[in-house]
């Protein structure tokens, strides 16, 4: 069974129509409230134009931060609109300060065919969260037709995530949505081998699932981050002030017997007395972290395993950094997955990479171009590729 996208929608269905798009522009924002990372404004377009050029009305929800179910200007959509209006200039954005009701409702009949209405943010509204069957009423009186491209958003059975559609047919998939599903799921249930995944981050009990699920299906799973700790301590090693989740070194111990060959841990690590210690950082091999000391990266003989691994799969999915990307000298590790991923993908791999930090990590890099796909959901992703059905997917039309 596949998901039904705007692909399958017929030109009576769009031409002069409402088109209800849920997208997630949950981005951030700086004190001034200027937008300061626009991706997933523009991963939002190809569906946007694709609706504009189809001769649709065009109307907006997102969801911005995390207000408590009620109006509050810190999370007003209106800089998001702004930013919106200059990269789909010159077609016309409207914003309305309003997100149901009325005055909404009157707006989007109103709007003129190949223009778009962006509405205040959904979570202004208790109901959203909860997918309040009176909200999702409202949310679906502003469209004829319903399309998700919300990927970010897809794990939350929210009103303007999953309750609208079953008020609003037809209900289908935007394109980018498509593709995450494209990538995230079907690339990767049938990958072109060898398979590796690289996992990396700060703890084992918010990967456990993803590792579960990915174990089976990968020839190599490489490990990296703090999250290695947990394993080097479940080896016996000495792990000194690294972070070590001590209630998992049973789970550490069970995997590290099940995985055998496929599971490759970092055989280094530049450790220091603490993160802000980057002076009198050092390398040593993993067996000899000392009392005192903490692993906040990767080491170089690491590096060089982990990207032999990578520069030779066909298939790569990386989540996850390697070690404190955001303090030089601990990003050596996540920016060599970065550029392992680029060659692998210029050698003809399909490089994928799981949102959230990674995908900050490979924008620093001004890597963003240069590899398969760079998924836009964080949580998402993770619960995706978890094996676990989205919510904001399963209330679209099936085929
Ligand atoms: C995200 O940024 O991961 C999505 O927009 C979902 O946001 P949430 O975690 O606040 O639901």
């Amino acid at each position: 069974m596949s998901t039904r996208t705007i692909r399958h929608l017929t030109s009576a269905e769009l031409t002069g129509r409402r088109a209800l798009v849920r997208v997630d522009f949950n981005v951030p924002l700086d004190a001034e409230g200027h937008v300061t990372d626009a991706t997933r404004i523009l991963a939002a377009l190809p569906t946007i134009n694709a609706l504009l050029d189809r001769g649709a009305k065009v109307v907006l929800l997102s969801h911005l931060g995390r207000p408590k179910g009620a109006p509050d200007a810190r999370y007003t959509l209106a800089p998001v609109a702004r930013r919106l209006a200059s990269v789909l200039a010159p077609r016309p954005v409207q914003f309305l300060a309003a997100t149901v009701g009325p005055d909404a409702v009157a707006a989007t009949h109103a709007l003129a065919p190949g223009s778009v209405l962006l509405l205040e943010n959904t979570r202004f509204f208790a109901g959203e969260e909860r997918n309040d069957d009176v909200l999702s009423r409202q949310f679906a009186e502003l469209g004829d037709v319903y399309v998700n491209d919300a990927f970010g958003a897809a794990h939350r059975a929210h009103a303007s995530t999953a309750g609208v559609a079953k008020y609003v047919r037809p209900a289908v998939a935007g394109l980018l949505m498509e593709r995450e599903l494209a990538f995230l799921g079907e690339a990767l249930d049938a990958p072109e081998r060898p398979f590796v995944a690289v996992l990396g981050g700060s703890k084992i009990s918010g990967k456990i699932d993803v590792i579960e699920a990915l174990l089976p299906k990968v020839d190599r799973l490489l490990i990296g981050g703090a999250m290695a700790c947990t394993f080097f301590r479940a080896m016996g090693l000495e792990t000194g002030t690294s972070l070590v989740e001590p209630d998992r070194l049973d789970m550490a111990r069970d995997l590290i017997a099940r995985a055998g060959a496929k599971l490759v841990l970092p055989l280094d690590a530049m450790v220091a007395s603490s993160m802000d210690d980057a002076a009198r950082a050092h390398v040593v091999p993993r067996e000899s972290i000392v009392a005192g000391e903490a692993m906040f990266d990767i080491g170089p003989a690491s590096i060089t395993r982990f990207a032999q691994e990578v520069s030779g799969a066909r298939t790569v999915l990386w989540n996850g950094p390697m070690g404190v990307f955001e303090k030089p000298p601990f990003d050596k590790g996540t920016r060599a997955i970065a550029e392992a991923m680029v060659r692998a993908t210029d050698a003809g791999a399909t490089t994928i990479v799981g949102g959230g930090d990674s995908a900050a990590a490979i924008a620093e890099a001004g890597l963003e171009s240069r590899l398969t796909h760079i998924s836009t959901g964080g949580g998402a992703s993770l619960e995706f590729l978890e094996g676990k059905v989205l919510p904001g997917v399963a209330a679209l039309d099936q085929e």
